[in-house]
C-alpha cells in the first residue's frame, strides 16, 4: 500500500482496513497499536478468543494453511493490508492474491513464502546474498540425514524445515544421535514433516535479535532503520529472557546491521524484521529472519520509544518511525505451568512492587506447561539490573488452576 493520504474512521466507509493473519500476544500488541491510530482490525486465528481476537473490530476463526478459506475471507473483508504474524499460513495463496493486485500482503507475499521454510531464506542468505551462515544440508530420509550429519560434523542441530520456537529440533554429538534427532524432527515438524535442515553447530559467544525497520522517509524512498541489539537466552529453542542493548563491538555491530540490511533489502516491503544472529569476536553469522516483530522484542515495551509493534503499525501504513532507546530494560517469560483452561495469576501486585517493572498477560484461553502465558518487563539503569528485576519479578506471578 502507498502511504495513505488520508486517515479514515473505523467500520465506517473511510475506514484504513488491516487483517492480522495470527492474533497471538504479537499479533495483539500491533494490533492495540493499529487501533491507535483508528485502524480498522479484522483479527484472524485457528482459535477462538485469541489475544489479538480480543482488542480487533472483528474476529473469524479458520484454518490458515487452506488457502481457499483464506482467500474466501479476504474476498469478504476486502483489507487493504494483510499482516501475518505466524508462520504456518498459505503464503502461496498470498503470493497469488498479491501477483494478481488483490492484496498487499506485509512485508511481502515472498518475505512470507521464504521464512515459512527454511531451506528458502536459508538458500537465499547463503547462496544468492552470500551472507556467512553456518554449514548446512538438508536431508528426506533418515538414510540422507546420515550422510549429512558426517559431511557436516559433529556436533551439529536437526531441524524440520518447517518449525518455530524449538519444535522438533535436536543437538547431536555423533552418529548415534542421528536415528532419534529423525524421528523427533519428523514427529513435531509442521505441514511438512518429512524434509530436515541439519547445521553445523555455532560456538557462538552471544546471540542477539537485530530490529529491522523499513519504513518511508519524507521523499518517499524506503529507508532501513536499526534498533538497538536484543541479546537473549533460549531454553530448547524457546525464548526465555531477553534484555536491550546488548553491547557490541563496533565491527561486529557493522557487520551485523551489514548483513541485516542485505537480507532485508532482498526480502523487501515495509515493517520490522526480526534478524537473527550469532556472534563470536568480530565474526557474525545469519541465523534466520521473521518477516514481523520478534517475540524476543517484546523487551522493546520497556525500552524502546516506540516498541517493535508500534514500529511495524506506523511502518506498513507508510508512516514515518523513531527507532531510539528510552532505557535500558529486560523481559522475562511467563509460562503456563498448568495444562488447563482460564487458569489465573496470582502475586501480580507484589511483581509489580519490584521497581521498574510492567507485565502483559496474554489472555490465552487455555495453557499448557511450556505454554507463554504474559511476559514480565522491567527497566533500569543497566541492563543487569533489568534482567534481574525482570526475572525476580516474573517468578511472583504464580499461575493457578482458578
Ligand atoms: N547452528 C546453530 N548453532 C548453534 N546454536 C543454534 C544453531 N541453530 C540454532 N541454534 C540455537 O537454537 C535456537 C533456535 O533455533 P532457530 O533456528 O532460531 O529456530 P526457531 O525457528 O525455532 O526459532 C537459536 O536461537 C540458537 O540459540
Ligand atoms: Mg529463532
Amino acid at each position: 500500500m502507498n502511504q495513505p493520504r488520508v486517515f479514515g474512521t473505523p467500520l465506517s466507509p473511510s475506514a484504513i482496513k488491516v487483517m492480522l493473519l495470527g492474533s497471538g500476544e504479537l499479533g495483539k500488541e500491533v494490533i492495540i497499536s493499529l487501533q491507535r491510530l483508528g485502524i480498522e482490525v479484522i483479527a484472524v486465528d485457528r482459535y477462538p478468543n485469541a489475544p489479538g481476537h480480543q482488542v480487533a473490530h472483528r474476529a473469524h476463526v479458520i484454518d490458515m494453511t487452506d488457502g481457499a478459506a483464506l482467500a474466501a475471507l479476504i474476498a469478504l473483508e476486502q483489507p487493504a493490508l494483510v499482516v501475518p504474524e505466524i508462520e504456518a499460513i498459505a503464503t502461496a495463496t498470498l503470493a497469488e492474491l498479491e501477483q494478481t493486485g488483490k492484496i498487499t500482503c506485509v512485508p511481502t507475499a515472498r518475505a512470507a513464502l521464504l521464512t515459512m521454510n527454511r531451506e528458502g531464506i536459508r538458500r537465499l542468505a547463503a547462496e544468492d546474498l552470500g551472507v556467512a551462515t553456518s554449514p548446512y544440508r538438508f536431508a528426506a530420509s533418515l538414510a540422507e540425514l546420515d550422510a549429512a550429519c558426517a559431511e557436516i560434523g559433529f556436533p551439529c542441530i536437526v531441524k524440520p524445515v518447517m518449525s518455530s520456537s524449538g519444535k522438533g529440533q535436536s543437538k547431536l554429538d555423533g552418529p548415534a544421535d542421528v536415528a532419534a534427532a529423525w524421528e523427533h524432527a519428523a514427529s513435531a515438524g509442521r505441514v511438512d514433516a518429512g524434509r530436515v535442515i541439519v547445521e553445523g553447530f555455532i560456538d557462538f559467544d552471544y546471540e542477539i535479535t537485530l530490529l529491522t525497520v523499513r519504513a518511508r522517509g519524507a521523499d518517499g524512498d524506503v529507508q532501513t532503520h536499526y534498533c538497538e541489539p536484543i541479546g537473549h537466552v533460549q531454553v530448547a529453542g524457546d525464548y526465555v529472557e531477553s534484555w536491550q542493548p546488548h553491547p557490541m563491538q563496533p565491527a561486529a555491530l557493522a557487520r551485523a546491521r551489514a548483513i541485516a540490511g542485505l537480507v532485508t533489502d532482498n526480502l523487501g516491503g515495509l515493517g520490522v524484521f526480526g534478524v537473527e544472529l550469532f556472534v563470536k569476536a568480530d565474526m557474525v553469522w545469519f541465523s534466520e529472519v521473521s518477516p514481523r516483530p520478534h517475540d524476543t522484542g517484546m523487551v522493546t515495551m520497556a525500552t524502546q520509544v516506540q516498541s517493535q509493534f508500534e514500529l511495524h503499525a506506523k511502518a506498513i501504513l507508510g508512516l514515518p518511525v523513531d527507532v531510539a532507546l528510552a532505557s535500558p530494560g529486560a523481559s522475562a517469560v511467563i509460562y503456563g505451568q498448568h495444562e488447563a483452561a482460564g487458569i489465573a495469576f496470582e502475586g501480580v501486585a507484589e511483581a509489580l512492587r519490584v521497581p521498574g517493572t510492567d507485565l502483559r498477560l496474554f489472555g490465552k484461553p487455555a495453557s499448557f506447561a511450556r505454554r507463554r502465558m504474559g511476559v514480565m518487563l522491567a527497566r533500569a539503569h543497566d541492563v543487569q539490573t533489568a534482567r534481574a528485576r525482570a526475572k525476580q519479578a516474573a517468578a511472583l506471578v504464580r499461575p493457578v488452576k482458578a
